[in-house]
């Protein structure tokens, strides 16, 4: 985010705008939280995770009084656009904010990759290669003690952080929203692992949300299989540290768009990534839009035994 947020501002001053920093996102912009940008205000962040910024969530946004405050708030400093990064809540603010005349244009910003309107959003490689790391080190012990691995990773209903990890780490099973599996599929899985391998160990990638209680669970597949299982929630590990290289790329991709689009007199967008190329979509478009599994992830579970 401190990315989309430093190209967002370098790029907007290069074409001579004013910039302002909202705080605390929609919270920021209600309690007028704003604070004049220069080059120097975004200088040294490129590697620093989280955002200058910060966020907030603010449920009372949906009240179209807490958001005529908010509008009345940047019509008071002078300011005709908006840029706000986020996901799904983000982008129904911003298109409220659009239907009162404000021209705003939203980044995606969430590591769970869970915003159809574009391949990818700012965040998920970072986690990606966090709970990649993660697992290569929770595999250390997997192996030389002969355990089944639970590792629960975020996405909230979207199972891509799993779905990648999982690919990329070889991962005995996988489960996501998209690719459930029955618990008796799980212990047959693996009971037949055990017959049938000489390395007597399994990693499996979860997706949050899908297991009430993951250690629980692990507790189930000692109960039902050969295996001593531990579960292991990645939890705030994913949403920190020093972003990819095809994070910032990206964020700085995004960002520059974005103010293009804005001058070139665009009010109400998302910005995207697809096959390659930035993209843009109505807003309003965007949120009706439902994410297509990911086929050909998919296909590589079933082929992974
Ligand atoms: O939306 C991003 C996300 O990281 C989800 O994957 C996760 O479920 C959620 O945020 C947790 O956020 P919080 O603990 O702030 O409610």
């Amino acid at each position: 985010m401190n990315n989309a947020i430093r190209a967002t501002v370098r790029v907007a001053l290069h074409y001579g705008l004013e910039v302002y920093g909202v705080f605390d996102g929609y919270k920021g912009l209600v309690n007028k939280d704003f604070k004049k940008m220069d080059r120097s205000s975004v200088s040294d962040i490129v590697n620093r995770g989280g955002t200058i910024l910060r966020s907030a969530r603010l449920p009372e946004f949906k009240d179209p009084k807490v958001r005529e405050i908010a509008l009345n708030n940047l019509k008071e400093e002078g300011i005709d656009a908006l840029i706000a990064i986020g996901g799904d809540g983000t982008y129904q603010g911003a298109l409220e904010l659009s239907r009162k005349g404000l021209m705003v244009a939203t980044l995606p910003g969430t590591i769970d990759n869970d915003i159809p309107s574009t391949d990818y959003t700012i965040g998920f490689d970072t986690a990606l290669n966090t709970i990649v790391d993660a697992i290569d080190k929770v595999r250390d012990t997997t192996e030389s003690h002969s355990r089944c691995s639970i590792i629960e990773v975020m996405g909230n209903k979207c199972g891509d952080l799993a779905l990648y990890s999982g690919v990329a780490e070889g991962a005995e099973i996988v489960i996501t929203p998209e690719h459930r599996l029955s618990d008796e599929e799980v212990y047959a899985s693996l009971n037949e692992m055990y017959k049938k391998d000489s390395n007597k160990r399994a990693i499996m990638v979860v997706c949050e949300k899908i297991y009430p209680d993951i250690h629980e669970f692990a507790r189930k597949i000692e109960a039902n299989t050969p295996f001593v299982t531990r579960a292991n929630i990645l939890g705030y590990v994913q949403r920190g540290g020093t972003p990819s290289p095809k994070d910032r790329s990206l964020a700085v991709r995004m960002g520059a768009y974005a103010i293009r689009e804005l001058m070139d007199g665009k009010g109400c967008f998302a910005v995207g990534i697809r096959e390659n190329k930035i993209v843009s979509t109505p807003i309003e478009e965007a949120l009706k839009m439902t994410k297509k599994p990911q086929e050909d992830m998919l296909k590589l579970l079933e082929e992974n035994d």
